[in-house]
């Protein structure tokens, strides 16, 4: 039986207003009293594609770890897709975050391929997979992303003889493996030319609005924020100083913000 239209646009505005993220009043150090992030709130819909901005040194990595638990935090609150965050998150919550560090954390003696699976090794704790024996519906799901991201050619290619974009590339692949619900990208992109940069970007775009995915993007270019992002938050010195629609956020206005005159 179809639903009527109106039932539908309900749930999918109930859908859209439930925060993936909910940060309150985050505080991190790595040095006692040394205080990195100094009460963060952040509250991102499900669904949201958005970018953190911020000088050199404003937390913003330091923030995207402690979202991909990877940092315990000693004050503050976080929900990740309604499941508070823990100094140690369950298996369960690890495996719907797909983080892709700034190295990409690629194993570079491995082919794409072996790198793709290794994405999916959360389902499969064991010895198996840990000789390299992943099952025969793994392999073809990781050679189906590949394809789609235009690198079937290189599956068996070692990821040392792989360009700049094709890493970057395999990198989502295996984030895609793991099939996460929300993806915490930083700085991904900032070693490719713009034109490339822009590429990857349309490309986890289109695939995060198919899927319904939620991605927080560390980005330092505005024209990428602004063409790709629809929210925008700007971090200094550990607090968020400044947070709009993207296309709001304007050169001027960015440089103003950057500079300390706002
Ligand atoms: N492991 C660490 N131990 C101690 N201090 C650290 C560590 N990692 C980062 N810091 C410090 O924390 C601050 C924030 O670092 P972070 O990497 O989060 O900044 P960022 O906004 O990502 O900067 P960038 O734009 O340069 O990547 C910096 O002053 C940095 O020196
Ligand atoms: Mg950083």
């Amino acid at each position: 039986m179809t639903r009527p239209l109106t039932a539908l646009h309900s749930e999918e505005t109930l859908l859209l207003s439930v925060p993936a993220v909910v940060v309150e009043d985050l505080w991190f150090a790595y040095r006692e009293g040394a205080w990195i992030l100094r009460g963060v709130d952040l509250r991102v819909p499900a669904g949201g594609f958005w970018a953190i901005m911020g000088p050199s040194g404003a937390g913003k990595t330091t923030l995207m770890r402690i979202l991909a638990g990877l940092l315990p935090f000693p004050r503050g609150q976080i929900f990740l897709l309604r499941h508070p965050l823990r100094e140690k998150p369950r298996p369960a919550l690890r495996q719907i975050i797909g983080y892709i560090p700034q190295q990409l954390g690629l194993v570079r003696g491995l082919t794409a391929l072996e790198n793709v699976l290794l994405g999916s090794l959360a389902r499969h704790d064991g010895w198996r997979t840990a000789l390299g024996f992943f099952p025969r519906s793994e392999m073809e799901r990781a050679m189906a992303l590949l394809e789609m991201l235009d690198l079937a050619d290189k599956a068996n290619e070692k990821v040392f003889r792989l360009s700049g974009g094709e890493r970057q590339r395999v990198a989502i692949a295996r984030t895609l493996m793991q099939d996460p619900q929300l993806i915490l990208a930083d700085e991904f992109v900032s070693d490719l030319d713009l034109p490339r940069a822009a590429q990857v970007l349309a490309f986890v775009h289109r695939l995060a609005r198919e899927r319904g995915l939620t991605v927080i993007l560390n980005l330092h270019e505005l024209q990428l924020v602004q063409e790709f992002a629809d929210h925008v938050v700007i971090l200094k010195e550990g607090r968020v100083v400044f947070e709009s629609p993207a296309l709001d956020l304007t050169w001027p206005l960015f440089r103003e913000i950057m500079e300390g005159k706002r």
